[in-house]
């Protein structure tokens, strides 16, 4: 075991509640028609996110998760807010509350959970965690209204993003992963905010492999476009093909014909040294069937991440214990873009693999399952649901994810279709 975190206080927690709060009030800086329209059928209108994010702190804070007491909504207008009832492209359809509205729902939740707190000041984890577990979900939030964002046609409504660390020149190589036991997952005592799906801690044995230093850069992806990669079908899984043909993918989403990308409103020149972003997960598949390589398992991916192989145990991120800091990942949303590989060396883990956190998620060849002793934490519709279903897991977060809701652990899940998000690749070989 390692080091224990430093002490989480009431006081930080209300600090990371309005961190949370200030990054969903940016996004949601518009005019009411922007708001209210669907700007893909992939999303919800940003208006429905924004009352969302206030009905489920209002289900897990205010009322400790007891969906028969009554909120400061009517029954009639909460359930409009259910994901599980509503299908994303169905929301615009809905008698939802108007942005007026949902800001006055959102500041009253707000506001008697800060009373709440404050009077409880309990500073313990088990009294922290179901605030901690809203603040994620808020920030959850955040990077799905930043891809609605990115799909919204018209003129950029957010900047081109703040200046990220300088690049240095680094071995697009494969790192020496040695097998043998590691520690993968986490328990409270550890990680008190990890959510149900990362926990518990176990022992597992992986066999020796390699894997990729940095992610795969667009320069990399446009060989494998300029080499015919879309139209080999032997590069693909037959699913995959089936769903290339039927989907006519011939370039990553966002990437334009003439080269350029469009990203916020912006249409720019692909950068060459940038993590390829908005790929599927049969995209990455194919790719690194073309690059004579594989993708890793969610194994490898965080053994490659945490585990020191020195000392015998994990390190609470890649570079060490010490919390994030803006030169470590390029995490928290402000840069609007991934950064060139070889802007962190900071950051690399104890096998001098780099940019694991932060710049894109990265897409793993393992299916979303619970870990041997998984318990549902007090939201338990979280992960439980999605367990056995068509999910590929995608580790590291992105960009646009805030640090306090991802950690080397985290694990998230998606449709091996989805590429609206903010994905990208790396690859593995087998030793
Ligand atoms: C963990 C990103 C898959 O957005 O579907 C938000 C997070 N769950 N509200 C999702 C989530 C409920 C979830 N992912
Ligand atoms: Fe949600």
């Amino acid at each position: 075991t390692r080091p224990g975190t430093a002490p989480d206080t009431a006081e930080l927690t209300f600090r990371a509640l309005d961190a949370a709060r200030s990054r969903t009030l940016a996004l949601t800086d518009l005019d009411e028609a922007e708001l209210t329209a669907q700007h893909s059928p992939l999303m919800s209108p940003l208006v429905w996110d924004l009352a969302h994010i206030g009905q489920q702190e209002d289900l897990w804070l205010l009322r400790g998760g007891n969906a028969a007491a009554q909120g400061l909504l009517s029954c009639r207008v909460e359930q409009l807010y259910d994901a599980f009832e509503h299908p994303r492209a169905s929301r615009v359809a809905l008698p939802l509350l108007g942005p007026g509205e949902a800001r006055a729902y959102l500041a009253d939740v707000r506001g008697r959970v800060l009373d709440g707190l404050g009077r409880l000041r309990g500073d313990s984890a088990e009294e922290l965690f179901p605030a901690r577990m809203v603040e994620q979900h808020e920030q959850q939030h955040v990077e799905t209204m930043l891809a609605t964002h990115q799909l919204r046609r018209g003129a950029p409504l957010l900047g081109s993003g703040a200046p990220l660390p300088p690049a240095r020149p680094v071995p697009h190589d494969a790192v020496l992963v040695p097998g043998g036991p590691f520690e993968l997952g986490v328990d409270g005592h550890d990680e008190p905010w990890s959510l149900d799906n990362e926990r518990p801690a176990h022992v597992v044995d992986v066999a020796t492999f390699r894997i990729g230093r940095v992610p795969v850069t667009n320069a990399e992806w446009a060989q494998f476009v300029a080499a015919g990669g879309y139209d080999e079908p032997r590069w693909w899984s037959e699913r995959g093909w089936a769903h290339r043909q039927e989907a006519g993918l011939e370039r990553p989403l966002f990437w334009q014909p003439d080269g350029s990308r469009r990203r916020f409103g912006h249409v720019e020149e692909l950068p060459a040294d940038e993590p390829v972003q908005h790929v599927d997960h049969f995209e990455a598949e194919a790719y690194a069937a073309w690059a004579g390589a594989r993708l890793p398992t969610e194994q490898e991916w965080e053994k490659a991440c945490v585990w020191d192989p020195a000392l015998g145990r994990r390190r609470r991120w890649p570079w060490g214990d010490e919390d994030w800091t803006p030169e470590r990942a390029n995490l928290g949303g402000t840069a609007l873009r991934p950064a060139p590989v070889g802007s962190y060396a900071a950051g690399a883990s104890a096998y001098g693999v780099e940019q694991l956190m932060g710049d894109v998620w990265e897409w793993t060849s393992s299916s979303f399952e619970p870990w041997p002793g998984f318990e549902t934490m007090l939201y338990a519709q979280y992960s439980a649901p999605f367990f056995g279903g068509d999910y590929r897991v995608l580790r590291g977060g992105s960009w646009a994810v805030d640090a306090g809701a991802v950690r080397p652990s985290f694990r998230n899940w998606d449709h091996p279709y989805r590429r609206q998000i903010f994905t990208g690749v790396r690859l593995a070989w087998d030793a």
